[in-house]
């Protein structure tokens, strides 16, 4: 058996946001609603549902209102819904649309921040402290990108990583996604970071969001998990990747990570045969190739 694996995990569903952001050809908006709903029905109840930022940058997420109308109004109270806000406009949107938590993204290097957010750290410091203040019924958590590598400025270092969380703290935030954008991150990176920040913020809530970009996600995962993290960011069919971030490819499939843990006895609360039935309709209604093995691989009726 193998040791220090935690007895649950907290997945948090980002297809719907990571991995539709992605896909050029625009998915129905009713298409979109279906696979959401599909995903909660597989016992997903911690999701990123869409993202407020301008329809030039990602014209695939015009229809946020809409997709926060449909799903918060039918599964109130039953789940946690996110949204991404890039600036505080996106955020006061999100609060209009009924969004309760928002994540708000920042990149270790100054370099993919201006590429992402066109804002230097300090600019996206202070677009923070406005969200906190402005719109203090929306609970805001940092995604921080490139914690492991920029596709602009090469390797990152954990002090680096280290140092802006500590800033973000300082505003008042307990929550931060540490996510590798561009999908370079080995075990041993993984879990050098994930100790380093564990140790140096015990009382925050940190999760990780690992792209599969070289075939290693769900190696950096139990990585993670060795480490001592329990929360972690996937996505249905392996879709994902962001648009400012050259070569950056999918994240690592939720079915992936379900179909690992469930046989290794950590506890999800997702089930594999209805998240199978999404990936289904993932592959029918998104214009993307899916990289996740679950989706290519032959289902046996016995195992
Ligand atoms: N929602 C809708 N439209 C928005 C918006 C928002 N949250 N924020 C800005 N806009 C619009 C503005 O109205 C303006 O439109 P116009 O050209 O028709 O006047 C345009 O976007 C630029 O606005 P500006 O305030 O100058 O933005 P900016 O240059 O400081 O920032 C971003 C641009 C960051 C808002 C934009 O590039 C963006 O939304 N990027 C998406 C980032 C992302 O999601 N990355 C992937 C996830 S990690
Ligand atoms: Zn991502």
């Amino acid at each position: 058996m193998y040791q220090n694996m935690p007895a649950n995990i907290r997945i948090t569903e980002v297809g719907p946001r990571d991995g539709f952001q992605n896909v050029k050809t625009f998915i129905p908006t009713e298409d979109k609603i279906a696979i959401i709903e599909g995903l909660i029905e597989s016992g997903l109840t911690t999701l990123e549902i869409t993202s407020f930022v301008s329809p030039k940058a990602i014209p695939q997420m015009a229809d946020a209102a809409k997709i926060c109308d449909a799903i918060l109004t039918k599964y109130d109270g039953k789940i946690q819904a996110s949204a991404l806000v890039p600036n505080f406009r996106g955020a006061q949107l999100a609060l209009e649309a009924g969004i309760r938590e928002a994540t708000c993204v920042i990149s270790v290097t100054e370099a993919h921040n201006k590429a992402n957010v066109n804002r230097t750290h300090e600019e996206s410091l202070q677009e923070l402290i406005k969200m906190k203040e402005g719109l203090p019924d929306l609970k805001m958590r940092v995604d921080l990108a490139t914690v492991f590598a920029c596709p602009f400025d090469g390797w990152v270092q954990p002090e680096a990583v280290a140092d802006l969380v500590a800033r973000i703290k300082g505003v008042g935030i307990d929550k931060i996604v540490l996510c590798d954008t561009i999908g370079v991150a080995t075990p041993d990176r993984v879990y050098a970071l994930s100790q380093h920040i564990l140790n140096r913020f015990p009382d925050m809530d940190f999760s990780l969001h690992l792209h599969d970009t070289r075939g290693v996600g769900l190696a950096n995962m139990i990585a993670g998990m060795q480490a001592g993290m329990t929360s972690f960011e996937t996505s249905v069919g392996g879709l994902g990747g962001c648009p400012f971030a050259p070569g950056a490819a999918g994240n690592t499939a939720t079915e992936d990570v379900v179909n690992l843990l469930t046989d290794m006895g950590v506890k999800t609360g997702v089930d594999l045969t209805k998240l199978l039935s999404v990936v289904k309709l993932v592959r029918e209604k998104v214009d993307a190739d899916l990289s996740s093995h679950m989706a290519k691989a032959k289902i046996y009726d016995c195992l």
